[in-house]
């Protein structure tokens, strides 16, 4: 294990399921379940693909650390190279514990309020990228106050006809709530650089979408980046003077099922030719594609039962844990640790009370028992950091596995950390 391209982070070895080569038994034995176990070779391997496919291309890997925040994991994908993509003050905090410098993040997001986008310039990020000409005139505003000019992208919305696999994470379709419309990008560009004296324009991006299935309108959004800033370039050089990176925002895709594995040759043919039409670095923004295959969610099976025609695995993981196939439907592929013997179609649902709490549905799993781990597939992206606490349930500890070793990083929440902040009586002389 470690460097160069893992096939399989878990792997069965003798009827065993390991995380590398740690037993998922002795995980659980030691740390209890649910657990997200996490392998640090797998997110070298993830790191090391993206970063091939760009090679020959001056480029940036801003990890979305919004797919997993860990502070291990940051740590892990700082170390092989990532830079990082925050969308909040505490994403940027986060970032900053797991040692990336200023320089090496940029903050995004919809609705940054004026608290945030302060800290981003306190801290001195390498740029902000704004959705909105208001926006801009409020980071301007608070760059004056601090004595600063902001690094400043755009996100600019092409309009694109994205594939994904739900509506929810399509993002550069016209009526989305993303970015500024492609139509009125250069007008805002041109007149914040006229009125705007906090600011300097150093990037342009756009990001369409999550699980990109097909990559076609991703090149065609990057095309409409490139023609946006040679426009701008001829008819306001000055405002564009800086603007040294285009970022093509994340949205590569992975297998959660038996899909074939994704074609990174788009992504290096786009890179090539929009570095070549402007002479500008590529960024690019990935987030699933890095951490998801990397995670697992490991849970113990407490009872087995039949009703109305069904069978159901109860589990000690449910949506609080991993919200996807609750929300999106989406499918994660499950197998028991330990080999079983059997297959029939079961139901695997969690304790939390609505009916909407499953991890899988009419899944052919073999005949675990209670007692038995189960190990949820990919859920090393929007698994733990999606997780609440819904039903007063701690939330579930992280593991990462690097190589024969193994370590907590992140404790099981206690009951007393369910109540951390909360008063019985409130504080009446606060009105
Ligand atoms: N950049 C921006 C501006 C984004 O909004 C996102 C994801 C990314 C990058 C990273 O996208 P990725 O490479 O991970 O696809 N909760 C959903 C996914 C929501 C994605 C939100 N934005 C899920 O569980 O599938």
């Amino acid at each position: 294990m470690g460097e160069g391209v893992l096939t399989a982070p878990f792997a069965r070895v003798g009827g065993h399921l390991l995380a590398e080569q740690v037993p998922l038994t002795a995980i659980a034995s030691a740390v209890g379940t649910p657990t997200y176990v996490y392998s640090a070779a797998s997110l070298r391997s993830q790191f090391a693909r993206l970063d091939a496919a760009l090679a020959g291309v001056p480029h940036r890997i801003h990890y979305a650390m919004k797919a997993n925040g860990a502070l291990g994991v940051l740590r892990v994908l700082r170390a092989a190279g990532a830079h990082v993509d925050c969308v909040s003050s505490g994403e940027l905090f986060r970032a900053r514990a797991a040692g990336f410098e200023p320089a090496e993040i940029i903050v995004g997001g919809v609705g940054k309020r004026e608290d945030e986008i302060d800290a981003a310039l306190a801290a001195g990020v390498a740029c902000i990228t704004a959705e909105s000409y208001e926006e801009l005139e409020l980071i301007s505003a608070v760059a004056l106050r601090r004595g600063v000019v902001a690094p400043v992208a755009i996100r600019v919305n092409p309009e694109v006809t994205v594939h994904a696999f739900h509506e929810y994470v399509k993002t550069g379709q016209a009526g989305d709530k993303f970015g500024i419309p492609l139509g009125d990008a250069a007008a805002v560009i041109t007149r914040a650089h006229a009125t705007l004296p906090g600011l300097r324009f150093v990037a342009l991006q756009h990001h369409i979408g999550s699980l990109l299935t097909e990559l076609g309108p991703y090149r065609a959004a990057a095309d409409k980046l490139v023609a946006l800033l040679l426009a701008l370039r001829a008819s306001a050089p000055a405002a564009v003077a800086q603007v040294a990176t285009l970022d093509l925002g994340g949205g590569f895709a992975i297998s959660y099922q038996d899909e074939p594995p994704v074609d990174l040759r788009p992504l290096t043919e786009t890179a090539r030719a929009a570095h070549a039409a402007t002479g500008c670095a590529i960024a690019i923004e990935p987030g699933r594609f890095l951490v998801a295959e990397a995670g697992l969610l490991l849970t113990r099976v407490l009872y087995r039962k039949q009703g109305g025609g069904r069978e159901f695995v109860v589990a000690d993981a449910g949506m609080n844990d991993l919200l996807r196939p609750a929300l999106y439907q989406a499918h994660h592929r499950i197998e028991a640790v330990e080999a079983v013997q059997g297959e029939r179609p079961v139901d695997v649902v969690g304790p939390v009370c609505e009916s909407g709490d499953f991890l899988a549905r009419e899944r052919p799993l073999p005949d675990v028992r209670p007692g038995a781990l189960l190990a949820v597939h990919t859920a090393g992206a929007y698994g733990f950091v999606m997780s609440s606490n819904y039903n007063a349930r701690p939330r579930a500890a992280e593991v990462l596995v690097d190589g024969a070793r193994w370590g907590v990083i992140r404790a099981r929440e206690r009951h007393e950390d369910l109540v951390r902040g909360e008063r019985v009586d409130p504080d009446w002389s606060v009105a």
